[in-house]
């Protein structure tokens, strides 16, 4: 159970992120981007050298400049199977890897394949949105189940059993949860197969899918437990401030990914409307960017993101627990 590194740009920010703030007020503010993934934009959390090299080296090497098979090349296929069979009461072989350019380009081939007349998808709610689009584009009908706040975002089984049926292809579980920064336990994992497994279309055995990951062979394990440390701090320090904030609660604190989802109480604020508002007013008068929940699902939910430099973190909650103060409604 970790936060695993993930490499996300879905929510551009990175070198550019000082040029948001002259964008968003006429202060000379710089922007605390909170609403991104995309960690390695900030020192702390750039990828181990061991990985930019073998990257370089395959570059200069031009030995990899031809057209690579779809599914991946062999040795880089053979040594993900390898490495993730390290952790695996199995092994896996390369046959069973396929390779794709980001998560995105997975779910674009897995959900083109499953898509069929009458078939249905099952997605969480909250969830990454990108799942439901590329159903639609591929006619695949989508059925939300809840992920459950109170219950520390564990999947709701029984709507999970009335949302299926013989025409149910698959179902998405996303863990370590973007967006909730939840981690399942091996009981729940184990639950929500047992509750899947009599439809017949949905196979419970393990699929295996990576993104590209370089240096396979001798994982930098010192770098990752030290990406590590940092990401539990941060979330820390996410949760404990955001705990202080009234009109904010945080059901359950992360245990991994890199999100929070936080319940924003529009009713204790002057002016805001809903977390679109909350969001755009945020941004115009504090240069802090978060991601409204309806995004991602739940409308007056807000996705907040602790990986980035601890100090700008603090910074960025800091303008948010102002903003609050600014904008509380004075009790008659
Ligand atoms: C749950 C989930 N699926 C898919 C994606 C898309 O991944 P990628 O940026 O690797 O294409 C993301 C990215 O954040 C994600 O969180």
């Amino acid at each position: 159970m970790g936060f695993p590194i993930e490499r996300r740009a879905e929510h551009g920010v990175g070198t550019h992120h000082k040029r948001h703030a002259l964008l968003l007020n006429g202060k000379s503010q710089p922007s605390r981007p909170l609403g991104h993934g995309y960690p390695s934009a900030f020192q702390c959390f750039r990828t181990a050298s061991i990985a930019e090299d073998a990257v370089a080296d395959a570059v200069r090497s031009a030995k990899f400049n031809g057209y690579a098979p779809t599914v991946g090349i062999l040795p880089a296929r053979r040594a993900i199977a390898e490495s993730l069979s390290q952790e695996l009461p199995y092994k896996l072989s390369a046959d069973n890897v396929y390779l794709t350019l980001g998560c995105a380009q997975a779910i674009e081939v897995i959900l083109a394949v499953l898509a069929r007349p009458n078939a249905n998808i099952l997605l969480s709610r909250p969830g990454y949105p990108y799942y439901a689009a590329r159903a639609a584009y591929s006619h695949l009908e989508f059925r939300h189940f809840d992920l459950l706040p109170e219950k520390g975002w564990e999947v709701d089984l029984d709507r999970v059993e009335a949302l299926a049926d013989e025409n149910t292809v698959a179902m998405v579980i996303v863990n370590p949860g973007n967006p909730c920064g939840n981690v399942f336990t091996y009981q729940h994992l184990k639950k929500i197969v047992d509750c899947i497994k009599g439809f017949q279309n949905i196979s419970s055995d393990p699929a295996t899918f990576i993104q590209f990951h370089k240096s396979l062979r001798e994982p930098p394990r010192i770098f990752f437990s030290k990406i590590v440390e940092i990401l539990k701090e941060a979330a820390d320090i996410c949760y404990d401030t955001i705990m202080e904030i009234p009109c904010m609660t945080c059901p359950s604190k992360p245990e991994g990914s890199m999100f929070v989802m936080v319940k924003l109480n529009v009713s204790l604020l002057e002016g805001i409307d809903d977390d679109v508002d909350f969001c755009v007013k945020l941004a115009k008068e504090e240069s802090v960017i978060v991601l409204p929940g309806v995004t991602v699902g739940l409308k007056n939910w807000l996705r907040i993101t602790f990986a980035i430099e601890p100090s700008l973190l603090k910074q960025g909650l800091g303008r948010i627990k102002a903003f609050y103060q600014r904008r509380a409604k004075k009790i008659q």
